[in-house]
Protein backbone atom coordinates (compact mmCIF):
# COMPACT_ATOMS: atom_id res chain seq x y z
CA UNK A 1 0.00 0.00 0.00
CA UNK A 2 2.97 2.27 -0.26
CA UNK A 3 3.74 2.02 -3.08
CA UNK A 4 1.49 4.64 -4.80
CA UNK A 5 2.66 7.33 -2.33
CA UNK A 6 6.27 6.14 -3.49
CA UNK A 7 5.51 6.28 -7.22
CA UNK A 8 3.90 9.66 -7.13
CA UNK A 9 6.49 11.34 -4.31
CA UNK A 10 7.80 13.87 -6.86
CA UNK A 11 4.89 15.01 -8.45
CA UNK A 12 2.41 14.86 -5.00
CA UNK A 13 2.25 18.36 -4.38
CA UNK A 14 1.52 19.61 -7.57
CA UNK A 15 -1.01 16.90 -8.35
CA UNK A 16 -2.64 17.58 -5.02
CA UNK A 17 -3.13 21.37 -6.27
CA UNK A 18 -4.53 19.73 -9.86
CA UNK A 19 -6.96 17.59 -7.87
CA UNK A 20 -8.36 20.27 -4.99
CA UNK A 21 -7.81 23.23 -7.62
CA UNK A 22 -5.71 24.66 -4.63
CA UNK A 23 -8.20 24.14 -2.20
CA UNK A 24 -6.61 21.54 0.00
CA UNK A 25 -4.67 24.50 0.73
CA UNK A 26 -7.32 26.53 2.51
CA UNK A 27 -8.62 23.36 4.15
CA UNK A 28 -5.23 22.86 6.10
CA UNK A 29 -5.58 26.30 7.19
CA UNK A 30 -8.22 25.89 8.69
CA UNK A 31 -7.53 22.44 10.48
CA UNK A 32 -4.24 23.87 12.18
CA UNK A 33 -6.19 26.98 13.00
CA UNK A 34 -8.94 25.14 14.58
CA UNK A 35 -6.62 23.16 16.14
CA UNK A 36 -4.61 25.97 17.83
CA UNK A 37 -7.28 27.94 18.63
CA UNK A 38 -8.73 25.10 20.92
CA UNK A 39 -5.13 24.50 22.33
CA UNK A 40 -3.04 27.63 22.86
CA UNK A 41 0.21 26.25 24.25
CA UNK A 42 0.25 22.57 22.74
CA UNK A 43 3.50 20.36 23.70
CA UNK A 44 4.24 17.69 21.29
CA UNK A 45 2.40 17.79 17.89
CA UNK A 46 2.02 14.45 16.06
CA UNK A 47 1.19 15.04 12.49
CA UNK A 48 0.63 11.43 11.11
CA UNK A 49 0.43 10.61 7.36
CA UNK A 50 2.65 13.99 6.68
CA UNK A 51 3.44 13.29 3.43
CA UNK A 52 5.60 16.37 1.87
CA UNK A 53 4.85 17.94 5.05
CA UNK A 54 2.26 20.82 4.42
CA UNK A 55 0.36 20.68 8.12
CA UNK A 56 3.50 20.08 9.80
CA UNK A 57 5.07 23.53 8.55
CA UNK A 58 1.98 25.16 8.97
CA UNK A 59 1.99 24.64 13.08
CA UNK A 60 5.12 25.62 12.51
CA UNK A 61 4.24 29.31 11.87
CA UNK A 62 3.28 29.45 15.40
CA UNK A 63 4.77 26.58 16.99
CA UNK A 64 8.46 25.88 17.86
CA UNK A 65 9.05 23.01 14.98
CA UNK A 66 11.47 21.66 18.05
CA UNK A 67 8.18 20.04 19.16
CA UNK A 68 6.47 18.98 15.66
CA UNK A 69 7.05 15.37 14.73
CA UNK A 70 6.24 15.10 10.90
CA UNK A 71 5.55 11.51 10.60
CA UNK A 72 4.66 9.08 7.34
CA UNK A 73 5.54 5.41 6.46
CA UNK A 74 6.89 6.63 3.18
CA UNK A 75 10.58 7.80 2.85
CA UNK A 76 9.99 9.08 -0.90
CA UNK A 77 7.01 11.51 0.38
CA UNK A 78 9.02 13.02 3.53
CA UNK A 79 12.19 13.27 1.38
CA UNK A 80 10.44 15.98 -0.60
CA UNK A 81 9.07 17.69 2.52
CA UNK A 82 12.56 17.93 3.56
CA UNK A 83 13.14 20.33 1.39
CA UNK A 84 10.57 22.20 1.18
CA UNK A 85 10.40 22.47 4.36
CA UNK A 86 14.45 22.22 5.76
CA UNK A 87 13.37 23.89 9.17
CA UNK A 88 11.45 20.90 10.26
CA UNK A 89 13.55 18.66 11.99
CA UNK A 90 11.95 16.15 13.82
CA UNK A 91 11.27 13.77 10.61
CA UNK A 92 10.10 9.67 11.48
CA UNK A 93 9.40 6.70 9.47
CA UNK A 94 6.30 5.05 10.85
CA UNK A 95 2.55 4.08 10.80
CA UNK A 96 -0.39 5.21 12.17
CA UNK A 97 -0.72 1.36 13.82
CA UNK A 98 2.59 1.31 15.36
CA UNK A 99 3.68 5.21 16.78
CA UNK A 100 6.79 5.51 18.04
CA UNK A 101 5.80 7.55 20.93
CA UNK A 102 5.39 6.99 24.86
CA UNK A 103 1.67 7.12 26.06
CA UNK A 104 0.25 10.58 26.74
CA UNK A 105 2.99 12.51 25.17
CA UNK A 106 1.24 14.00 22.25
CA UNK A 107 -1.12 17.30 22.95
CA UNK A 108 -2.60 17.49 19.11
CA UNK A 109 -2.73 14.99 16.60
CA UNK A 110 -3.31 15.74 13.14
CA UNK A 111 -3.73 13.96 10.06
CA UNK A 112 -4.94 15.22 6.62
CA UNK A 113 -6.10 12.54 3.98
CA UNK A 114 -4.27 9.73 6.19
CA UNK A 115 -7.25 8.28 7.91
CA UNK A 116 -8.30 6.29 4.92
CA UNK A 117 -4.99 4.56 4.06
CA UNK A 118 -4.42 3.46 7.50
CA UNK A 119 -4.63 -0.86 6.89
CA UNK A 120 -5.96 -1.03 10.38
CA UNK A 121 -7.95 1.54 11.31
CA UNK A 122 -9.02 0.22 14.45
CA UNK A 123 -5.20 -0.29 15.52
CA UNK A 124 -4.46 3.06 14.32
CA UNK A 125 -7.45 4.52 16.57
CA UNK A 126 -6.07 2.82 19.46
CA UNK A 127 -2.49 4.27 19.12
CA UNK A 128 -3.37 7.49 18.68
CA UNK A 129 -5.58 7.47 21.71
CA UNK A 130 -2.69 6.05 23.50
CA UNK A 131 -0.09 8.70 22.82
CA UNK A 132 -2.34 11.71 22.89
CA UNK A 133 -2.67 13.66 26.72
CA UNK A 134 -6.27 13.63 28.12
CA UNK A 135 -7.68 16.09 26.60
CA UNK A 136 -5.60 16.14 23.85
CA UNK A 137 -6.79 16.61 20.15
CA UNK A 138 -7.12 14.41 17.36
CA UNK A 139 -8.07 16.43 13.99
CA UNK A 140 -8.40 15.13 11.08
CA UNK A 141 -9.39 16.15 7.22
CA UNK A 142 -10.71 13.42 4.91
CA UNK A 143 -12.28 12.87 1.56
CA UNK A 144 -15.74 10.47 2.16
CA UNK A 145 -18.15 9.25 -0.06
CA UNK A 146 -21.31 10.80 -0.60
CA UNK A 147 -24.87 10.14 0.03
CA UNK A 148 -26.63 8.69 -3.62
CA UNK A 149 -28.49 12.06 -3.63
CA UNK A 150 -25.46 14.26 -3.91
CA UNK A 151 -23.61 12.28 -6.17
CA UNK A 152 -24.33 14.77 -8.68
CA UNK A 153 -22.29 15.85 -12.14
CA UNK A 154 -18.93 17.62 -10.10
CA UNK A 155 -19.07 14.15 -7.89
CA UNK A 156 -19.01 11.89 -10.74
CA UNK A 157 -16.66 14.17 -13.21
CA UNK A 158 -14.08 14.18 -9.66
CA UNK A 159 -14.22 10.22 -9.49
CA UNK A 160 -14.72 8.91 -12.87
CA UNK A 161 -12.90 11.16 -15.08
CA UNK A 162 -10.67 13.85 -13.25
CA UNK A 163 -8.71 11.46 -11.06
CA UNK A 164 -7.96 8.86 -13.74
CA UNK A 165 -7.22 11.40 -16.20
CA UNK A 166 -4.77 13.02 -14.59
CA UNK A 167 -3.32 9.87 -13.48
CA UNK A 168 -3.26 8.87 -17.15
CA UNK A 169 -1.44 12.27 -18.08
CA UNK A 170 1.20 11.88 -15.64
CA UNK A 171 1.83 8.47 -16.52
CA UNK A 172 1.01 7.20 -13.34
CA UNK A 173 -2.71 4.91 -13.69
CA UNK A 174 -2.31 2.66 -10.79
CA UNK A 175 -1.20 5.20 -8.15
CA UNK A 176 -5.01 7.03 -9.03
CA UNK A 177 -6.91 3.59 -9.52
CA UNK A 178 -5.56 3.45 -5.66
CA UNK A 179 -6.63 6.81 -4.91
CA UNK A 180 -9.78 6.69 -6.34
CA UNK A 181 -10.46 3.42 -4.70
CA UNK A 182 -9.81 4.64 -0.90
CA UNK A 183 -11.33 7.63 -2.03
CA UNK A 184 -14.64 6.41 -3.04
CA UNK A 185 -14.46 3.15 -1.01
CA UNK A 186 -14.09 4.44 2.53
CA UNK A 187 -16.66 5.06 5.47
CA UNK A 188 -19.19 8.17 6.22
CA UNK A 189 -17.90 10.76 8.68
CA UNK A 190 -21.03 8.99 10.73
CA UNK A 191 -19.45 5.50 10.95
CA UNK A 192 -15.31 7.45 11.54
CA UNK A 193 -17.28 9.29 14.98
CA UNK A 194 -18.78 5.80 15.96
CA UNK A 195 -14.97 4.01 15.27
CA UNK A 196 -13.62 6.71 17.53
CA UNK A 197 -16.53 7.00 19.68
CA UNK A 198 -15.23 4.37 22.38
CA UNK A 199 -11.43 7.11 23.37
CA UNK A 200 -12.76 10.41 21.73
CA UNK A 201 -15.46 12.96 21.97
CA UNK A 202 -15.82 14.74 18.51
CA UNK A 203 -15.61 18.53 19.40
CA UNK A 204 -15.99 19.80 15.76
CA UNK A 205 -17.66 18.58 12.33
CA UNK A 206 -17.83 20.88 9.22
CA UNK A 207 -18.39 19.79 6.08
CA UNK A 208 -15.58 21.76 3.57
CA UNK A 209 -17.01 20.30 0.30
CA UNK A 210 -20.42 18.80 -1.49
CA UNK A 211 -22.53 17.87 1.83
CA UNK A 212 -19.73 15.98 2.89
CA UNK A 213 -17.23 15.34 0.09
CA UNK A 214 -14.19 16.65 2.25
CA UNK A 215 -14.57 17.03 5.81
CA UNK A 216 -13.15 18.59 9.15
CA UNK A 217 -12.96 17.03 12.39
CA UNK A 218 -11.51 17.49 15.79
CA UNK A 219 -11.97 15.05 18.70
CA UNK A 220 -10.95 14.98 21.63
CA UNK A 221 -9.04 12.17 23.71
CA UNK A 222 -11.29 11.14 27.04
CA UNK A 223 -10.01 11.17 29.98
CA UNK A 224 -10.11 7.57 31.45
CA UNK A 225 -12.69 6.98 34.43
CA UNK A 226 -9.80 6.85 36.90
CA UNK A 227 -7.98 9.76 35.81
CA UNK A 228 -11.23 12.22 35.66
CA UNK A 229 -11.39 15.00 38.26
C1 LIG B 1 -2.91 11.43 0.51
S1 LIG B 1 -1.38 11.45 1.34
C2 LIG B 1 -1.61 12.81 2.48
C3 LIG B 1 -0.35 13.57 2.76
C4 LIG B 1 -0.51 14.88 3.53
N1 LIG B 1 -1.08 14.66 4.85
C5 LIG B 1 -1.33 15.88 2.77
O1 LIG B 1 -2.49 16.10 3.14
O2 LIG B 1 -0.83 16.41 1.77
C6 LIG B 1 -1.52 10.07 2.39
C7 LIG B 1 -0.26 9.72 3.15
O3 LIG B 1 -0.59 8.63 4.05
C8 LIG B 1 0.58 7.87 4.21
N2 LIG B 1 0.22 6.56 4.81
C9 LIG B 1 -0.10 5.41 4.17
N3 LIG B 1 -0.33 4.43 5.06
C10 LIG B 1 -0.15 4.97 6.31
C11 LIG B 1 -0.21 4.45 7.63
N4 LIG B 1 -0.55 3.17 7.86
N5 LIG B 1 0.06 5.27 8.67
C12 LIG B 1 0.39 6.56 8.45
N6 LIG B 1 0.47 7.10 7.20
C13 LIG B 1 0.21 6.32 6.14
C14 LIG B 1 1.16 7.81 2.82
O4 LIG B 1 2.52 7.42 2.81
C15 LIG B 1 0.91 9.24 2.32
O5 LIG B 1 2.03 10.07 2.52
Amino acid sequence: MRQPFNDIAHQYDLLNDLLSFGTHRFWKRRLVSQLLRAKICPGTILDIATGTGDLAALFSRKIPPQVIIPLDPCGPMMDRGKIRFPHLQNWTLGTAESLPLGSASVSIASCAFGVRNFREREKAFEEIARVLEPGGLFGTLEIHPISEQLRYWPYRFFWNSLVPGVGRLFNQKAAYEYLRDTGAGFISPEDMIKELSHRFELKTHENLLAGGLVTLMVFERKHEPNNKN
